[in-house]
């Protein structure tokens, strides 16, 4: 066993807000619930769910972009970012959401896309007019390299050059993704000015703050440098890897952006800002110091899958946080490939309960509680632009966006009409209204999880004791006050034993939901990928 005592970095308590109390819920709009029979989710849609996010017991609902968009990288190219896409709904069923969620003690955070607009914008239309237009400069316009071609290297990371050739003006554009998003130039004070603006609208009408996209991307090198060449780049990861984009993303000077959208969300009571970057942990941490509250820790996405990597994360993710940094933890979400057929349904128990346990913030993506899987797409139907640029090396993200399983009838109760993206195959098998019946399934393990963080100071706000690994489980203690959990997860498909001479407690939950109060003396069996929760006797609960 390797131990380590994180303890230390983690005792000073903190008073809990309700994002660190709480557990936050991604919803893909065009994929959660369609309300109108046109086979794409939809603002109603989601309000006649919300009874069931209640009923999971999450605390604040994150909406991927519901807003005005051509739809070309799927809501993530915003031709207007105060108003709601009509394939959605409206602004007054966005306020009937605000108002239902309210009722129901549920937060809403909305996506926030600060790096790129789409060009159908019309900031960008105007931009792309004429040289002297005063939009030109929102946005970020090159003359092409000395010996003609793009202005440099950047690459976009849907595929290809960042910069796209524009023939009215004679001049390139950036483009980070795809040339259909056009990057906003956040060293204009005017576009900043009026980009801070749209956090005001939307918190204004009622929502508790936002999931900003692409972080890292906001600032650029002022010089326009070559990106230097990856010399470990592995092709099977894509393309756009292979510079390191050293010039092009987590530049210093974004710091000091993210910090002026602090100061608008502080204008606010109890608004978070929650950041997407896919940054080592070294960088992800430094995103705390710029004011955004969770910069998502994506370790439990991007490391292997074993006991000795994810004890090796848990603690090097501890060690980097100051005193005053609040953890989290994220299992999925809707570019990444879904938990349950990254590690098997089987090892998703486990998953739920690592992260219903570790200390901080977790983040679920809808339809994992449900051991929801990726669904393959055939050719015809893809439609990830990723995907479409960047074929064949499984980096398409339509698998994991399918319709949401609710039920056993027709197209899986999402829709009455063909839904946008194949539903999965044995959504009979696995939906909710099956699964709520099922006592021991996956959903009311998920259910249980979740009111027991809530319930237990420590799980949602205690530090760790001890932290031990061997080749096959992972343990941990978290404890509050005259209580004391020991959270033992095999990350193996074989029975494993763990043992501990001074442990003496009961079962209070297992990934199985079976076992529940069996008292446990020194040695514990571990069924192939089970978790357990220990609540440890008061007798022998030793201070850390
Ligand atoms: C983020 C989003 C992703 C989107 C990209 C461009 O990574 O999560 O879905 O395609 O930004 O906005």
């Amino acid at each position: 066993m390797i131990r380590s005592a994180p303890d230390a970095l983690t005792a000073r308590p903190t008073v809990a807000r309700w994002w660190q109390k709480g557990l936050i819920y991604q919803i893909y709009p065009l994929s959660f619930m369609d309300s109108n029979g046109n086979g794409n989710g939809d603002l109603r849609g989601i309000i006649n769910r919300l009874d069931y996010c209640r009923w999971l017991g999450v605390d604040a609902l994150w909406l991927s972009p519901i807003y005005p968009s051509p739809m070309v990288d799927f809501g993530y190219d915003i031709s207007d970012f105060t108003d709601i896409h009509p394939l959605f709904g409206s602004l007054s069923d966005f306020d009937a959401l605000i108002s239902e969620a309210r009722r129901l003690n549920l937060k809403v955070l909305l996506d926030y896309v600060p790096n790129h607009s789409s060009n159908q914008h019309p900031w960008f239309l105007q931009s792309r007019s004429s040289r002297k237009n005063p939009y030109r400069d929102w946005y970020v316009w090159r003359d092409p390299a000395p010996g003609g071609g793009p202005p440099n290297n950047w690459l976009g990371a849907f595929g290809g050059s960042a910069w796209e050739w524009d023939k009215i003006t004679a001049q390139y554009y950036l483009h980070s993704y795809l040339k259909e998003q056009p990057d906003l130039n956040w060293r204009n004070p005017d576009l900043q000015q009026a980009m801070l603006e749209v956090l005001r609208f939307w918190i204004d009408r009622g929502v508790s703050g936002f999931r900003v996209d692409s972080i890292a991307h906001l600032m650029k090198d002022t010089e326009f440098r070559d990106n230097p060449m990856n010399p470990d780049w592995n092709p099977a990861s894509g393309p756009y890897f292979r510079y390191l984009p050293i010039h092009s993303r987590d530049h210093p000077d974004t710091m000091a952006v993210i910090r002026r959208m602090r100061q608008v969300i502080d204008e606010y009571k109890d608004c978070v800002i929650i950041g997407e970057a896919y940054l080592s942990l070294e960088r992800t941490v430094a995103y705390y110091g710029a004011g955004v509250h969770l910069p998502f820790n994506f370790a439990l996405i991007t490391s292997p899958w074993t006991a000795r990597d994810l004890h090796r994360i848990i603690r090097s993710y501890e060690a980097l946080l100051g005193p005053d940094q609040w953890p989290n933890w994220v299992l999925g979400n809707h570019d990444r490939h879904r938990i349950a057929t990254r590690v098997g349904r089987d090892q998703a128990r486990v998953a739920a309960m690592l992260l219903l346990t570790l200390r901080g913030t977790p983040t679920l993506y809808y339809g994992d509680e449900i051991a929801m899987q990726d669904v393959p797409i055939p050719g015809e139907l893809v439609k990830d632009p990723w995907e479409i640029n960047v074929p064949s090396l499984g980096l398409g993200r339509d698998p994991e966006r399918s319709p949401m399983q609710w039920d056993s009838t027709h197209h899986a109760g999402f829709s009455t009409a063909t839904p946008w993206l194949p539903v999965a195959s044995d959504f009979k098998r696995f939906n909710v209204a099956m699964e709520t019946q099922e006592a021991d399934s996956i959903l009311n393990l998920y259910r249980r999880l979740i009111a027991l963080r809530a319930e237990n100071p420590a799980l949602h706000r205690g530090p760790y004791g001890e932290l031990l690994c061997d080749d096959h489980v992972v343990s941990y203690s978290r404890h509050s006050e005259g209580q004391r959990f020991l959270i033992v997860l095999n990350f193996t498909g074989e029975p494993r034993t763990f043992e501990d001479g001074g442990l003496h407690g009961r079962i209070i939950l297992t990934t199985a939901l079976d076992r529940t109060n069996e008292p446990i003396t020194e040695k514990l069996r571990l069924g192939a990928d089970e978790g357990v929760i220990i609540e440890i006797d008061h007798q022998t609960f030793k201070q850390p």
